[in-house]
């Protein structure tokens, strides 16, 4: 009978449980699927409650998979910056407010009428961003204020889950951090922001380091899930945080990153210390290990290629798109594309900014238009990675993501971040990383570092090849923004 940790990430489409075994094998794995709503334009909930029964399935088909394997430890990771409102009586007061909501505009502008951005940006890493959750707490405090009167607790998504599962409620700094109002010197919430907004401290939860032990699983909900009561349940991280650790990026080796490509691309660096870039125009969190990360999103990654192609060419396989887009040439023969298809966060934390095709003829081709697409994307990340860059250079990103299977948009994406980018053989995200943080947190292995060494090696190397067509484009894709710049 050999030992196995459970991983479990709940992200926004659904929740996705593995079982993984001390050599890093995964024995187990199930997920489970939960509407989105939007009940007016921009904003998006989720039911804590839906989260919850999708969970314990998740869980209990895990356990059903086991074969006579032991689990020794639970680890937690998912959607980060969410807001799940409790009462004194731990009933979930209203539906959770998630990340990427867009209603708390005018919250925003309050907290930092309160407390100025530089300021804001000098004690947390971040101004305030709409999709955080301490802007959610403002919206409350003034839209709904019999719901805020019934506060007890805020929780983060997963820390939610972790509460229900054990009955404790903690959370840890990586996602802290997202909330908007942790001090990042002392990875502690900042008491004086929260007094200069008039919110009591004792609505946010304590908070523990990412590899500790939370709480342990509660006899009833074991019985439920087929796992052992009083399993210890590991803190875990944010989603982004832990699945950089299921690529073996902490602040030990500064030299190597990640590169996402999913409907969102994501750029993660790690670093030591906590340097905040001065106008906040990339996030800064804490990491699982003690150190911290430079975080820089663009909205529409992958997500602006599954636009064209549902829009402008919904029968053309993605292989194809992609087949096409290597008949244009570098530089797309002249045509540029901006993605902000749903405003943009790094570098330019602008909602209402909007995407662009520039500079087309009659000569220009469907090839061009889709390549454009493509190198769009790239030169988007290559704005945020300078803005990263001046503060942790990385040589190396890890790419990942459905982007990162496509030959030519790594190559893109290679020479024009000028970045060796490292394709790794598997990727299983963040449930895995928080499946690590669980093995260290139980012992199983004395730190990170060395539980690093169970991951796979095999990797495809794309290295950047210079590209003055790029530098050029990239220069005058600088220009675009300003000039398009929506005027409120
Ligand atoms: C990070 C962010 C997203 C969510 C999605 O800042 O908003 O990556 O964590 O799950």
């Amino acid at each position: 009978m050999t030992d196995v940790v459970v991983g479990l990430d709940l992200g926004t489409g659904g929740v996705r449980a593995i079982a993984v075994d001390l050599q890093g094998q995964i024995i187990a794995q199930t997920t489970r699927s939960y509407p989105l709503l939007t009940p007016q334009p921009g904003w998006t909930e989720q039911n804590p409650l839906d989260w919850l029964e999708a969970s314990l399935d998740a869980l209990f088909g895990v356990a059903q998979q086991l074969n006579g394997h032991r689990a020794i430890a639970l680890g937690l990771s998912g959607q980060m910056h969410g807001m799940v409102p409790l009462d004194a009586e731990s009933r979930v007061i209203r539906p959770a407010i998630l990340w990427n909501d867009q209603r708390t505009g005018k919250a925003v502008d309050a907290i930092e009428a309160t407390i100025p951005q530089e300021e804001l940006i000098q004690r947390t890493g971040n101004p305030a961003i709409t999709g955080f959750q301490l802007p959610k707490l403002v919206w409350l405090q003034t839209e709904e204020p019999q719901a805020y009167a019934r506060l007890w607790q805020i929780l983060l998504p997963k820390d939610y889950l972790g509460y229900v599962l054990t009955g404790e409620s903690v959370t840890e700094p990586s996602d802290a951090s997202g909330v908007g109002c942790l001090n990042l010197a002392n990875r502690q919430w900042d008491t004086d922001i929260l007094n200069a907004l008039n919110i009591n401290a004792a609505l946010f939860p304590s908070i523990v380091e990412s590899t500790a032990i939370a709480g342990r699983l509660k006899s009833e909900i074991a019985t439920r899930v087929g796992l052992p009561a009083g399993l210890p349940v590991v803190a875990g991280g944010g989603d982004n945080a832990a699945a950089a650790i299921a690529l073996g990026i902490s602040s030990s080796n500064l030299n190597r990153g990640s590169l996402s490509i999913g409907t969102s691309g994501v750029i993660f660096a790690p670093c030591v210390r906590p340097i905040p870039d001065p106008k906040g125009r990339v996030h800064l969190f804490c990491h699982v290990d003690g150190g911290y990360h430079l975080l820089g999103v663009t909205l529409a990654a992958g997500g602006s290629l599954r636009w064209y192609r549902d829009t402008f060419a919904p029968n053309i396989p993605h292989t194809d798109l992609m087949d096409m887009a290597e008949r244009s040439l570098p530089g797309a023969r002249g045509v540029l594309f901006l993605p902000h298809l749903s405003g943009e966060r790094s570098p330019h934390l602008d909602p209402d900014t909007r995407g662009a095709w520039v500079n087309l003829s009659l000569a220009h081709t469907q090839a061009d238009i889709i390549r454009a697409v493509l190198e769009g994307v790239a030169f988007s990340l290559r704005e945020a990675l300078e803005v990263i860059s001046a503060i942790a250079p990385v040589h190396q990103l890890l790419a990942t993501g459905g982007g990162a299977r496509s030959n030519i948009w790594l190559q893109i994406l290679a020479d024009v971040l000028q970045t060796e980018l490292i394709a790794p053989k598997a990727e299983e995200g963040a449930a895995y990383g928080a499946a690590i943080l669980a093995m260290v947190g139980v012992g199983a292995y004395p730190n990170l570092e060395a539980a690093f060494k169970m991951l796979p090696q095999d990797s495809n190397v794309v290295q950047p090849q210079a590209n003055l067509i790029y530098e050029a484009g990239f220069k005058r894709y600088k220009l675009l923004y300003d000039a398009l710049k929506v005027v409120r």
